[in-house]
C-alpha cells in the first residue's frame, strides 16, 4: 500500500485533526512516511492563524512540487485545514501541480479520496463544503505513533466559533461552532483511558461556549454550564488522572468553572487565559466582550480558588490604531498579572476580517519593537517563577524519553511546565514526585524524591 507523510502546521487541534487522519489512513491500510521524501503522497495540514503560518506552506508545497517533478513523478500532494479552507482552488490555480484541496470539515474524507487520487479516477479534488456533524467525526487516535501520545491524549469537543473577534479568521476557516455529545466524548475518553491513557486536553477552538449552541446535547435540569457539565462527566471515568483543556475564551471562566477547579481533584491547575491587549479601547475594538478590570477580576478568582495555579496567555502586539498608550497598558497588565508564560503574536491582517480594513494599521517595524519589549518582559517574569521552583517537590506525569536527549526522560506538572530527569522506560506513564533541582529556559530539571514503581 502506498505511504503518506503528513505536515502540520499550527495549533494543537491541527496536531489532533493530522493524528486522526494518519489513523484513518492506517486503518485502510497505507503506511506512515518517516518523512517527504520517500512518501507516496504528502499532505500539508496549515494554518491561517497569521500570514507568516500561510507562506510557510505554501512554500513548502512550492519546493514538494519541484522536487516531486525531478525525483518522485505521481507524488500526491494536498493541502488541507484552515487555509485550504480559507484560499480553496485558488490554491491549484497557484500551484497546479497540487492534487488535493481539503477543508476543515473534511478530514474523515482524506482516505476516500487519496483512494481516488492514486487509481486515477479523479484528477484534482477540491472539497471545501460545509458538512452536517462533521465535529464528531475526528475520533481515531494513534497511540502507539509517539511515546508521549500513549500517556496523553487531546480529544476534540467541538469545532468553530462564533465571538468573530475582530482580527481573527477562525470562525471563516472553522466554521459555526458545533459541539459532539457529552456520552460521545466520555466513550472516546474511556476508550483512550482504556488503552493507557492518563491525561487527556480536551480540544477546541472556544471550549468554554461547549454545547451552547445545541441546547439538546446537554442536561437543562442542571445550574452548570455544558462545559462544566463535560468536566464532571470526563472527571468519573477510572484510571484518567489528569484533565485539561484549551482553548477557552476568559468570558467563559464563569463561577462555576473557577469552582470546578477547586472541586475536581484531576483537573490540572493550568489556566491559559487570552488576554490579547491590556487596553479597554483595543479590547473594544478588537471585539473580545471583556475590560482590563474583568480580566484581572478572573485571574483572582482563579489564584483564589487555586492558589499555585500555573496562568498562561495569548497577547497581539500592533493592532490596528494601538497607540503606545495602549501597548503601555498591555505592559502594565502584564506585570499586574506576572503571566506563567505568554505567547506574543505580532498583529497580521487577515483575509475577510473586520480589523484588516481598519484604519491606523500599525507599521511593521512598531509592531516588531512592540514585541521585543513585551517579549524582554515576560521572559524576565516568567524565569522568575521558574526559579521559585527550585527545591520544590512536584508531582510529574512522565511522558517518555526526551526527544533531545534519550538518556532524560520528560514528564509535565499538573501546571503544565516541562521537567527533565535521569530516568527510563519503566518510568513513562507514571505519576511520581520529583524534586526541581535547576532551570533552564522554560525548562525544571528535577530529581525524583520518591519513585512510584
Ligand atoms: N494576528 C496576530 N495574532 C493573531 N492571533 C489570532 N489572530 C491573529 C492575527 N490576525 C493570535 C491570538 C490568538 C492566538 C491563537 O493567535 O492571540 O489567541
Amino acid at each position: 500500500m502506498p505511504s503518506v507523510f503528513i505536515k502540520t502546521y499550527g495549533c494543537q487541534m491541527n496536531e489532533r485533526d493530522s493524528e486522526a487522519v494518519a489513523a484513518q489512513l492506517v486503518a485502510k491500510g497505507y503506511s506512515l512516511a518517516k518523512s517527504e521524501a520517500v512518501a507516496d503522497v504528502v499532505l500539508l495540514n496549515t494554518c491561517s492563524v497569521r500570514d507568516f503560518a500561510e507562506q510557510k506552506a505554501i512554500n513548502k508545497m512550492k519546493n514538494l512540487v519541484g522536487t516531486a517533478k525531478k525525483d518522485r513523478p505521481g507524488q500526491i500532494l494536498g493541502y488541507m485545514g484552515c487555509m485550504a479552507q480559507s484560499r480553496g482552488k485558488e490554491l491549484i490555480e497557484k500551484l497546479p501541480d497540487v492534487d488535493l484541496v481539503l477543508g476543515t470539515q473534511k478530514f474523515h474524507r482524506v482516505a476516500e479520496y487519496i483512494d481516488d487520487l492514486i487509481a486515477g479516477k479523479r484528477a484534482k479534488i477540491v472539497d471545501i463544503d460545509a458538512e452536517a456533524k462533521s465535529e464528531a467525526t475526528i475520533r481515531e487516535h494513534l497511540l502507539n505513533g509517539s511515546a508521549r501520545t500513549s500517556v496523553s491524549a487531546f480529544v476534540s469537543i467541538m469545532q468553530g466559533c462564533n465571538q468573530y473577534c475582530t482580527f481573527c479568521i477562525v470562525p471563516y476557516t472553522r466554521g459555526e461552532e458545533r459541539s459532539r455529545t457529552i456520552p460521545d466524548i466520555v466513550a472516546e475518553c474511556r476508550e483512550l483511558v482504556s488503552r493507557g491513557v492518563r491525561e487527556i486536553t480536551l480540544l477546541g477552538q472556544i471550549v468554554t461556549s461547549y454545547g451552547k449552541r445545541d441546547p439538546s446535547l446537554i442536561t437543562h435540569h442542571s445550574s452548570l454550564s455544558p462545559f462544566v457539565q463535560l468536566l464532571d462527566a470526563v472527571h468519573e471515568i477510572d484510571g484518567l488522572e489528569r484533565i485539561r483543556f484549551t482553548s477557552p475564551h476568559p468570558k467563559g471562566y464563569g463561577d462555576d468553572l473557577v469552582e470546578a477547579y477547586a472541586r475536581l481533584p484531576k483537573l490540572c491547575e493550568s489556566a491559559h487565559v487570552p488576554l490579547q491587549s491590556g487596553s479597554d479601547r483595543i479590547l473594544k475594538l478588537m471585539h473580545r466582550g471583556y475590560t482590563r478590570e474583568k480580566f484581572l477580576g478572573i485571574v483572582e478568582k482563579l489564584r483564589k480558588a487555586k492558589p499555585g495555579i500555573g496562568i498562561t496567555t495569548d497577547i497581539i502586539v500592533g493592532f490596528p490604531g494601538e497607540t503606545e498608550e495602549d501597548f503601555e497598558l498591555t505592559l502594565s497588565l502584564a506585570r499586574e498579572v506576572q503571566f506563567d508564560n505568554a505567547y506574543i503574536f505580532k498583529y497580521s491582517q487577515r483575509r475577510d476580517t473586520p480589523a484588516a480594513e481598519m484604519p491606523d494599521q500599525v507599521p511593521q517595524n512598531i509592531r516588531e519593537e512592540r514585541n521585543h519589549r513585551l517579549l524582554d518582559l515576560v521572559n524576565e517574569i516568567a524565569a522568575r517563577k521558574y526559579d521559585g521552583f527550585i527545591g520544590r517537590r512536584v508531582e510529574i506525569l512522565v511522558e517518555g524519553p526526551s526527544k533531545k536527549n534519550a538518556a532524560r526522560y520528560t514528564g509535565r506538572t499538573r501546571c503544565n511546565r516541562i521537567v527533565l530527569f535521569d530516568g527510563s522506560a519503566r518510568h513513562q506513564g507514571q505519576l511520581m514526585d520529583v524534586k526541581i533541582e535547576r532551570t533552564g529556559s522554560f525548562t525544571l530539571y528535577g530529581d525524583p524524591a520518591v519513585v512510584n514503581l
